[in-house]
């Protein structure tokens, strides 16, 4: 008997088509491609208006300054650019870094700052740092979708803390420490998208981030704030960071791929002093180095560019945007109630509660509409009356295009709903500005 056959027949779920089912490490449980994934392979033909990713619009970037910057770092700099490098990042770029973080009011040296390979590499690493099986992260109601799913692959339990128009409740979070102490759960994390949150789209007040700061201080609780979209603030800038008032208690992470492109793979970490030494560790552990040529464009890019304009032009872009989406949802829908962003990509829509929007996006595609539903954000099943809407990508008259065909498909599934529910008219919640449902009673 093979290896391999003699593996699948220990299996209990013998009909599995991967031969190695059973040899998958545990943390892997919840890696599973979503059906959602499934749809969104039909979602990218060209014909559907996707307001479902969350990819910046690369093209108002002037791609010449770009080409420049490349041509010459491989003009001056080739060796080095092709070459490994340092696992705590280019001393130069890190140095940068502070003159973005200062925009936000964060003052740091260059050593505290560690470059990874995107924000979402820096957020695997402190996942890697601090969470065991069964440990407790907190975070916002609704979060973002990849952090559940990376927190869930070191087996942590994430928890919701109950969250408004104006972030995350501090007596909410208050109450959730308490209970996930009385369940003798290990706090590790407290995860916060403070600004233009990703994906409910709300900023937190300065109010409320000194408070949570201090809720987490009193609790032993380190924070992990999440911060890619802090400068895309369309009128007003948010309150400044949270690592601005607090550095022992807060690893703050920033990434390149808002205010700049993607496909660098260029984000940071600052964290305190012993944290950045295991950070840089499991960095070199992780990937050796993080790539050298693409820091070195990124900060020619920052040395030679006005980079600052160079927001302000993205702030621009997805205010235009952001404007026609919610003129579009005031037009076609306005018996439900959204958020509306001061910056970033993504507006919150809320359904009526007898509608799911994961049943319904077969629907919606069949309409030429994708967009996220609820449920990706929660960890917990929540938020299936809730919809993602990204206004970042498509074009002002795309989103027009893809918030009327949403129309078409909401109201198709109303009229189904009332046809089941023995014809009763059934009510469209007002608008309301809840923005998630309580917190799952998970006793
Ligand atoms: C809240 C949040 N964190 C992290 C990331 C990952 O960004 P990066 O491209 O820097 O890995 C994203 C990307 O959309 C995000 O929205």
């Amino acid at each position: 008997m093979s290896a391999v056959s003699s593996h699948t027949s220990t299996q209990s779920s013998g009909n599995n088509l991967d031969p190695w089912y059973g040899n998958y490490a545990a943390r892997t449980a919840g890696l599973a491609a979503s059906e959602v994934r499934a749809l969104f392979a039909v979602a990218s033909r060209p014909e559907v208006v996707s307001l479902a990713g969350g990819m910046p619009a690369v093209s108002a970037l002037p791609q010449e300054l770009v080409t420049e910057s490349f041509n010459r770092v491989m003009a001056e700099r080739g060796s080095v650019a092709l070459q490994y490098g340092s696992g705590q990042g280019v001393p130069r770029l890190r140095e940068q870094i502070l003159d973005v973080m200062a925009m936000e009011g964060i003052r740091a040296s260059a050593d505290d700052v560690v470059i990874t390979t995107g924000s979402q590499h820096a957020l695997e690493l402190v996942s890697k740092l601090f969470l065991d099986p069964g440990d407790a992260v907190l975070a916002e109601g609704p979060t973002y979708l990849t952090a559940i799913v990376i927190f869930k692959s070191f087996q942590a339990d994430v928890f919701h803390v109950r969250s408004d128009e104006h972030g995350m409740i501090p007596e909410s979070l208050r109450e959730e420490i308490a209970r996930l102490k009385g369940l003798g759960k290990r706090l590790k994390l407290l995860y916060m998208i403070p600004s233009f949150q990703n994906p409910g789209g709300v900023t937190l007040t300065w109010e409320r981030r000194l408070e949570i700061l201090e809720i987490a201080r009193d609790n032993g609780i380190l924070v992990l704030e999440d911060n890619p979209y802090g400068l895309l603030h369309f009128d007003t800038p948010p309150p400044p960071a949270m690592r601005s008032v607090e550095e022992d208690g807060v690893i703050y992470l920033g990434t390149f791929s808002k205010t700049f492109a993607p496909g660098f793979r260029v984000g940071w970490a600052v964290a305190p002093h012993a944290i950045r030494e295991k950070l840089i560790l499991a960095n070199e552990a992780a990937i050796l180095s993080p790539s050298s040529f693409s820091q070195l464009v990124i900060s020619e890019y920052l040395e030679t560019v006005d980079w600052r304009a160079q927001v302000d032009r993205f702030r621009g872009v997805y205010r235009e945007r952001k404007e026609a989406m919610i003129s579009a949802l005031q037009e076609y829908l306005p018996e439900l109630s959204w958020t509306d962003p001061q910056g970033g990509f993504y507006v919150w829509l809320t359904l009526p509660p007898y509608l799911d929007s994961k049943k319904m996006l077969p629907r919606a595609v069949k309409e030429l509409v994708a967009y996220t539903p609820g449920t990706a954000f929660f960890a917990d099943g929540g938020g299936h009356d809730n919809i993602r809407l990204s206004f970042c990508y498509p074009t002002p008259e795309m989103i027009r295009v893809g918030v009327r065909r949403l129309q078409t498909v909401i109201s198709g599934e109303t009229d189904l709903v009332s046809t089941f529910s023995s014809g009763a008219p059934v009510p469209l919640r007002s608008a309301s500005t809840s923005f998630s449902a309580p917190p799952p009673n998970l006793d």
